[in-house]
């Protein structure tokens, strides 16, 4: 279907949350529609450019896909977290929400340096989790050169900065 309409009809819109004048996007509708949900992860796998040993998800919604998404790529699950959440040693990384600010953490030793890792979150809008995301697998030694999303909103231009790092991005969906 043309722009992935069917499954953008599946994620309700909730405005002023967390803050006035945020328009969420709520995932939560499209993970209660099981058709919906697997034929999201259906179509990430099949946007994902060649072969990925590890697939990282960014927590809380990104584990969601990454997980879902590691099965048909027949790829491991990396847990990117928010601060203390990890029990062994981590390295970590701080960015600004679109409503905040927030440290990342993931374990040292989650990644082989040169494993090639797939970046997958729900959404990107400033692009401040993903690029610290890209910051932080790259320090481990991560190959990566792929991140996919659910959403994407063109207008806080994340997107694009992720590209300007190097970064292959794909999302199934844009709300401008
Ligand atoms: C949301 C979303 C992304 C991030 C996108 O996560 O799941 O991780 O914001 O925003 P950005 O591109 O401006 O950085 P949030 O931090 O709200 O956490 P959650 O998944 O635990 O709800
Ligand atoms: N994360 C950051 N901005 C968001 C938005 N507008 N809707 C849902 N999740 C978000």
């Amino acid at each position: 279907m043309a722009d992935n309409d069917d499954l953008k009809a599946l994620i309700r819109t909730i405005p002023d949350f967390p803050k006035p004048g945020i328009q969420f996007r709520d995932i939560t509708t499209l993970l209660l529609d099981a058709a919906g949900f697997q034929t999201t992860i259906a179509r990430m796998a099949v946007a994902t450019r060649g072969p990925v040993d590890l697939v990282a998800g960014i927590e809380a919604r990104g584990f969601l896909f990454a997980a879902a998404l590691a099965a048909p790529l027949n790829a491991g699950v990396l847990l990117i977290r928010k601060d203390g959440k990890l029990p062994g040693v981590t390295i970590a990384e701080d960015y600004a929400l679109e409503y905040g600010t927030d440290r990342i953490t993931m374990h040292e030793d989650a990644l082989v340096p040169g494993q090639r890792v797939l970046l997958v979150d729900d959404l990107i809008a400033t692009g401040g989790t993903a690029r610290a995301a890209v910051r932080l697998l790259r320090k481990a030694g991560a190959v990566l050169e792929q991140a996919q999303f659910l959403v994407d909103l063109p207008d806080l231009g994340g997107a694009d900065a992720l590209r300007g790092e190097g970064i292959a991005v794909d999302a199934l969906l844009s709300f401008e």
